[in-house]
């Protein structure tokens, strides 16, 4: 393991800390409008107390969307955001999800390496109609403009 992943430690914010996620995700050029804590988790990554990444995950029913995954610049390449991804993940299936979706336009490349397929963007919406984002894609409009992902979630072994 690399000494930025052995000095990662993963939070759990509070909705109090809405802002912090906000000023992540400002800074890598994302999207923050549908960002809410409602029916949503958030964690962030740190490092010798600063916020280097974050990861989102919004609950629907036994499937879940992951949403604002992004690094700092500068700390990218060193493996942050796939300890936040495969975090995520764990936290949504052991927490009873079946599956996990998440919208993107062009990282498709990246994210197949964590075994998302592409869907019709009808089966996310079908899969999580309450969603933040999906709520925000409808409202929005952006829906057609983007990709819709799939990961089934395994069942833990006993
Ligand atoms: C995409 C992003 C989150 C990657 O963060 P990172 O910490 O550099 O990623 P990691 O070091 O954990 O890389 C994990 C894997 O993804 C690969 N990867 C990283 N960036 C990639 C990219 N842009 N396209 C395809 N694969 C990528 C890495 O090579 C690595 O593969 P490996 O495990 O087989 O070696 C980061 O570049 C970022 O914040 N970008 C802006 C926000 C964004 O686009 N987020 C994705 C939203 S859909």
């Amino acid at each position: 393991m690399n000494t930025v992943l052995q000095a990662v430690q993963i939070q759990r914010l509070e909705e109090s800390s809405l802002e912090r996620i906000i000023t992540l995700l400002e800074q890598c050029d994302m999207y923050t409008s549908s960002v809410t804590f409602e029916s949503s988790s958030y964690w962030i990554a740190q490092l010798d107390g600063l916020d280097v990444g974050c990861v989102g995950l919004e609950q629907g029913f036994q499937a879940s969307l992951l949403r604002s995954v992004a690094v700092l610049p500068r700390f990218r390449s060193s493996g942050v955001a796939r300890t936040l991804t495969l975090f995520a993940l764990e936290q949504a299936r052991s927490g009873g999800d079946q599956a996990d979706y998440l919208f993107t336009s062009d990282m498709g490349p990246f994210w197949t390496r964590f075994g998302f397929i592409e869907v019709p963007l009808e089966t996310l919406v079908q899969a999580l109609p309450d969603v933040p984002q999906v709520q925000s894609a409808l409202n929005q409009r952006w829906l057609e403009e983007s990709r819709a992902w799939l990961k089934s979630l395994e069942p833990q072994e006993v």
